[in-house]
């Protein structure tokens, strides 16, 4: 994972935590609507990003899953150091995290309240349902208007909010008309429990299928450097301006297989290059390919964190993206 010792030189380190002052709680408000996008902070660099037309975030995000157990079941192991990383986000410049009801189960989304609340304005929590966890192994997609209904509201609970300011269905669930699910969240959007519809691994034609009832702002499917399944999706995201949310940003499992993939390979050798760490690499691939693309890189570490974060100023030449092609 470790391209070049000297990654440690991008560390961003230093920087201000937020004072007492502005964190006081009326500088916040419950609404997540604003901007709360800081120019002088590290993620800046990354540039910003407005998601369905009124969330301004800045374009380098913060996935949450990580901050859960092992297996994304249950407590962190150090939850002093998961709670560290959630606050560390936002000093660096953070202003979108990403999680789900599924992650942990809801201890992500606990997490993230006993952390951050009062939540500073413009933060942008988005969360998804639609996904239930029998156990520590199995995920379920459960797309029953019943259970959307009651997965957001408990969500809304949990993560005191009044209302979600992107709720996204985790997965289309192959048991339940794809419009059944998309129409409950369009209700719920239209009851002012949730601001903006977002989809999560879904295909062109459930995309179009969602945007023909409700004007969906964000997709979120698997997406790095060696998995460009969703090339089509991302495409289309670009044509209508829909934020695109790369998740497994990077490449974690193209990494740790046997055969290197031939465009990590040729990432590697460009990180090692530039001296950046291959984390950083990754990112700096997807913040280069299209100004769509938010990436919720996610960790249980504030180090992992700062490395990631750095990556916001990184930008590959043209020249490095037609070598990794
Ligand atoms: N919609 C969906 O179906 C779906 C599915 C999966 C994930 N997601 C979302 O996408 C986010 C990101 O996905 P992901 O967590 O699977 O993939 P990822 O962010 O690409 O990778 C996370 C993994 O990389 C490690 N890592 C992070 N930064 C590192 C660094 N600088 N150096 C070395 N290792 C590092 C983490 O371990 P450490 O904790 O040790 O740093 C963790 O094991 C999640 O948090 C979640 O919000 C969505």
């Amino acid at each position: 994972m470790i391209a070049n010792p000297s990654r440690r030189g991008f560390l961003i380190r230093g920087s201000a935590a937020l004072t007492g002052a502005a964190l006081s709680p009326s500088a916040f408000a419950i609404a997540q609507r604003g901007s709360s996008f800081d120019p002088s902070r590290p993620a800046a660099a990354a540039g910003r990003l407005s998601i369905g037309g009124d969330l301004l975030v800045s374009r380098l995000g913060f996935g949450a899953m990580r901050i859960t157990g092992d297996g994304i079941w249950g407590e962190p192991r150090d939850g002093k150091e998961a709670r560290a990383v959630l606050r560390r986000a936002l000093e660096l410049g953070t202003n979108f995290i990403d999680t789900a009801d599924a992650y942990g189960p809801y201890v992500s989304e606990r997490l993230i309240k006993d952390a951050l609340y009062p939540y500073p304005k413009g933060l942008v929590i988005a969360t998804k349902g639609g996904q239930v966890r029998p156990n520590a192994q199995e995920w379920v997609p459960d797309g029953r208007p019943e259970h959307l209904r009651e997965a957001c509201e408990a969500s809304l609970a949990r993560l005191k909010l009044e209302q979600i300011a992107l709720y996204q269905l985790h997965r289309p669930d192959p048991k339940v008309p794809f419009e059944d699910s998309v129409g409950e969240l369009a209700k719920l959007q239209q009851q002012g429990k949730i601001h903006h519809v977002g989809l999560s691994n879904v295909d062109p034609e459930q995309l179009a299928k969602a945007q023909a009832i409700v004007k969906i702002v964000s997709v979120q499917n698997r997406y790095n450097v060696a998995d460009r399944q969703s090339d089509d999706v991302l495409a289309i995201c670009e044509r209508e301006h829909i934020a695109f949310l790369p998740w497994a940003p990077l490449a974690q499992r193209a990494q740790a297989a046997a055969a290197p993939d031939p465009r990590l390979a040729t990432l590697e050798a460009i990180a090692n290059e530039r001296h950046i760490d291959m984390a950083q690499a990754t990112l700096a691939w997807l913040l280069t390919r299209s100004p769509l693309i938010l990436p919720i890189p996610g960790t249980s570490r504030v180090d992992h964190l700062e490395e990631n974060i750095a990556a916001a100023r990184i930008r590959l030449s043209r020249q490095e993206m037609e070598r990794i092609g």
